[in-house]
């Protein structure tokens, strides 16, 4: 039976894994696999990063460049464009995009192109999974028939389900083994087997009951942060209001051991999870006739984010008697969390965009980022790439106002603190001493 052959095949470390994507997601993932002595190959549209896999070189924070080489010189890992080769696989994974459409619909293209290759290239004994986060249904509505249309059967032909990628780039302390792996699948037998699979690289696997369970899981999960960011961003602008310092609140509120956890305010919410992921679980919704509101809320506080830092910068600089137009503004951070390099939907563009329609002259440092592009359907001001620049005490002294929108580790905030006159710092990423031993003006979320 299939399910035990490939189970074999798995203790055995015998069954070759093939992973679609080698992003954030996918690379760290198959490198975790041949790490355990699997071999793997990685498929990928695009070219250079096949290329950079082959040769050893990691272009993902987390996947140190040493245990790639370690998988590629050792034979395991190999990455091609070649979709033929997923007939080599007893396992495949897949790891591509899912991003939303202009409309903020699920843009399910990347899913359906990976599929059709399954489709193309796949033989009898393969085990399918999905890692790319969606609405609840995708494995069982999308996925399901594309495999059955080649004729074959579930679970006597193939095997099918679904597990959420719950990675958190540039978290050193939870990495792949040691995120708990919730799986499920289409029918028990592809549940165990994934669970089989999983356990070889986790500590810990949940199964679930079916494959729409595992993927309502994640969305869950993500809406929950989003809908907790919004309730700190929606604080940050109370305490505001009142003239309270919300970090000492929210450092005070944490100290409760039940019922509370603490999240942080910040300049709106950035990534390719937090801002998309709850839009799937809405859309889903919606077929059903029925109206997520506190999705829509939580998006509606989270996206008046960066309007509402630009509105702090104009009001800083006109107590200083100056105006935005004009005025020489310092963007500190602008990927959209500290210590990694992923600028997708970081609200720090949303920031430049905005003060540069209103006539600023916008700069940034950022120690991972050298370029930050703009998507010109999307910008009002005028759209031209930016490079950073480095944080010399000239460049600071000749800022107007520092915005700090991610609070990287490794910048000396204490030499901003000293030479800068206004400083907006919307992440708390300024210690009490510093705050005291400065003479700028410092506005805090
Ligand atoms: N980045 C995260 O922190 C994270 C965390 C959990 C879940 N996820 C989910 O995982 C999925 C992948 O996200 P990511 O961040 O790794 O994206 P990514 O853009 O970093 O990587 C996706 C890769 O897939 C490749 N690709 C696109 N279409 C392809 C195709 N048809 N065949 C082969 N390769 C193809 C792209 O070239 C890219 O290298 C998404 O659904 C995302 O929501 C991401």
């Amino acid at each position: 039976m299939l399910k035990e052959k490939l189970g074999q095949a798995i203790d055995q470390r015998k069954a070759k894994i093939g992973v679609i994507g080698l992003g954030y997601v996918g690379l760290p993932l198959i490198v975790e696999f041949c790490l355990k002595g699997f071999d793997g190959i990685g498929f990928e549209v695009d070219e250079n990063k096949a290329k950079q896999v082959n040769e050893g070189i990691s272009y993902i924070v987390d996947v140190p460049s040493e245990n790639l080489n370690k998988c590629v010189e050792a034979g395991h890992l190999v990455a091609t464009t070649d979709f033929s080769r997923l007939t080599e696989c007893d396992v495949i994974v897949i790891c591509v995009p899912t991003p939303l459409r202009k409309t903020k619909d699920p843009d399910m293209s990347f899913i359906l192109s990976a599929g059709e290759e399954i489709q193309k290239y796949m033989r009898k004994g393969q085990l399918v999974l999905l890692e790319s986060t969606t609405y609840p249904g995708t494995t069982d509505e999308v996925l399901l028939p594309m495999l059955e249309a080649k004729g074959f059967k579930l679970d006597e032909d193939f095997l099918l389900g679904f597990s959420p990628e719950r990675v958190d780039p540039g978290n050193p302390q939870f990495q792949t083994h040691n995120i708990t792996k919730v799986v499920g699948g289409v029918s028990s037998a592809s549940t165990e087997v994934a669970a089989k699979l999983y356990g070889t690289i986790v500590d810990s696997v949940h199964p679930v009951s079916s494959a729409r369970v595992a993927e309502a899981c994640k969305l869950w999960e993500n809406t929950f942060r989003a809908i907790n960011i919004g309730m700190a961003n929606e604080m940050a602008r109370l305490c505001n209001a009142l003239g309270i310092d919300t970090w000492e609140v929210v450092r005070a509120a944490a100290t409760k051991p039940f019922g509370f956890m603490p999240f942080y305010p910040g300049p709106g919410i950035g990534g390719h999870c937090i801002p998309l992921d709850p839009h799937y679980l809405s859309w889903k919704a919606r077929q059903h006739g029925f109206d997520s509101q506190f999705i829509s809320l939580a998006e509606q506080v989270n996206s008046s984010m960066p309007r509402y830092v630009a509105g702090l910068v104009r009001d800083a600089l006109n107590e200083k008697e100056k105006s935005v137009k004009g005025a020489n503004i310092l963007i500190l951070g602008v990927a959209y969390k500290k210590d990694i390099d992923d600028m997708r939907e970081s609200p720090a563009l949303s920031i430049i965009d905005l003060l540069r329609s209103r006539g600023a002259n916008v700069y940034y440092h950022d120690p991972f980022v050298p370029e930050v592009t703009f998507d010109h359907s999307y910008t009002i001001g005028d759209g031209e790439p930016l490079f950073s620049r480095e944080l010399t005490d000239e460049l600071i002294r000749e800022t107007d106002c520092v915005v700090i929108c991610t609070d990287h580790t490794d910048v000396d905030y204490g030499r901003v603190c000293d030479i800068s006159s206004l400083i907006v710092d919307t992440r708390n990423a300024l210690s009490e001493d510093f705050r005291k031993q400065s003479s700028a003006t410092i506005i805090r979320l």
